[in-house]
């Protein structure tokens, strides 16, 4: 039995060995958070993916019988979290269900359309005897139906998907983690499922503001308690676009020509005290590189020309960065060709579209870079590293 607050316990599962998350990369697996709150009435706030039910149920029944749940309040419709909905309400028959409008309509998607519940602009706020609920619609991070639950009188953030981390560990709080990894892990999901919806975070961390908040128990990963702020800054951070001092240079090559180019533009970037990441797309998931990106001033992208186009795992790299939008980012393209050419042409269209501001012009040569091309790759790898340190 995990209480988080009194009365309030966690009855999740956790998900050791989940890899992949909708394309996202989960090499620390994750968990479903679910929280039952035992008041004179007892609420469930959120479920687990379908196949982790039997564990879910298990942590529930020891601390009360499923059929005596009053309420179950469904933040977000997506099957992590309501997947095992319908079987939650085979035992909690008398149950009412809370969600948005958008989660009503969702979940007669999922369920069926014989489902209905409560919208939160029927009830606004619950009282379940000392505690009372109140629900705060969060649209768009990351789905048009998702809310937070807020428990007034505990301080208590049960804020879903918002601020949490795919990570499996034996703990349940910030300070029972390893708190290099658990920031990584944060960074990692913001970037790669929250990074394109700023607008919609900074709109959200108005609305939250106001609220006196003691400890941000998320869906997935860690329950911040030992500073809840932290996390809250951070969004505020990332969402504003906030950079470091860094440039992130990520390529593909065929024959190693490619890969010289990004070597001399890592050479020139880091003589001028700049941070430098590189990423071999064949040996690097893209999960891992726009993480890296997330802090990053500049992004410089190589590719050769396969077929008059990007190599394909470049082609693949922006079409997921596109959907991401990185904020307030500066690129340029470099890459090898043999004859015609084309990969210059779709990358630096792909990375308009991402929403980055291109540099001077682009640095392609053809075959094998020349001394003096290399040379050039270092001084354009130097004035992009001066245009990251604003000088
Ligand atoms: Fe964790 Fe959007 O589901």
């Amino acid at each position: 039995m995990r209480q988080i607050k009194e009365g309030i316990y966690w009855v999740g599962a956790i998900d050791w060995n989940v890899r992949n998350f909708h394309g996202h990369l989960t090499s620390r697996g994750t968990s479903y958070n679910s929280y039952l709150i035992r008041d004179d009435k007892v609420a469930l706030v959120d479920a687990v993916k379908e196949t982790f039910y039997p564990e879910m149920i298990q942590h529930i029944r020891e601390i009360i019988e499923p059929t005596k749940i009053d309420y179950v309040v469904v933040n977000h419709i997506e099957p992590d979290h309501s997947g095992s909905l319908a079987k939650i309400m085979e035992v909690a028959d008398k149950a009412e269900v809370i969600a948005t409008e958008r989660g009503r309509a969702g979940l007669k998607k999922y369920i069926g359309e014989d489902f209905d519940c409560t919208t939160i602009t029927e009830k606004p706020q619950l009282s379940l005897g000392k505690n009372t609920l109140q629900f705060v619609a969060t649209p768009m991070l990351h789905w048009p139906d998702s809310m937070v639950t807020y428990v007034r009188e505990q301080k208590l953030l049960l804020s879903n998907d918002a601020f949490g981390q795919h990570y499996a560990f034996s703990g349940l709080y910030d300070d029972e983690s390893n708190e290099s990894i658990l920031w990584e892990e944060a960074a990692r999901y913001y970037a790669n499922i929250v990074m394109p919806l700023w607008k919609v975070v900074l709109k959200a961390l108005e609305a939250l503001g106001g609220l006196d908040i003691e400890m941000i128990a998320p869906s997935h990963g860690a329950i911040w308690r030992k500073n809840p702020r932290k996390i809250v800054e951070a969004y505020r951070r990332w969402a504003e676009g906030q950079a470091a001092q860094k440039v992130v240079i990520v390529y593909d090559t065929m024959w190693g020509s490619t890969e010289m180019v990004a070597k001399a533009l890592a050479e020139g970037v880091a003589s001028e005290g700049v941070h430098v990441q590189l990423y071999r797309l064949s040996n690097s998931h893209v999960s891992d590189v726009v993480t890296d990106i997330l802090d990053a001033k500049a992004v410089l992208v190589g590719s050769p020309t396969l077929n008059a186009n990007l190599f394909p795992t470049v082609a693949y790299f922006l079409s997921y960065l596109k959907g991401l939008k990185p904020k307030n980012k500066l690129g340029a393209f470099f890459g090898s060709y043999g004859w015609g050419g084309g990969a210059k042409k779709s990358a630096e269209e792909e990375l308009r579209a991402a929403g980055i501001e291109l540099m001077e012009s682009s640095l392609d040569f053809v075959f094998r870079p020349s001394k003096e091309e290399l040379m050039r790759a270092v001084e354009f790898g130097k004035r992009v590293a001066k245009r990251v340190k604003g000088v």
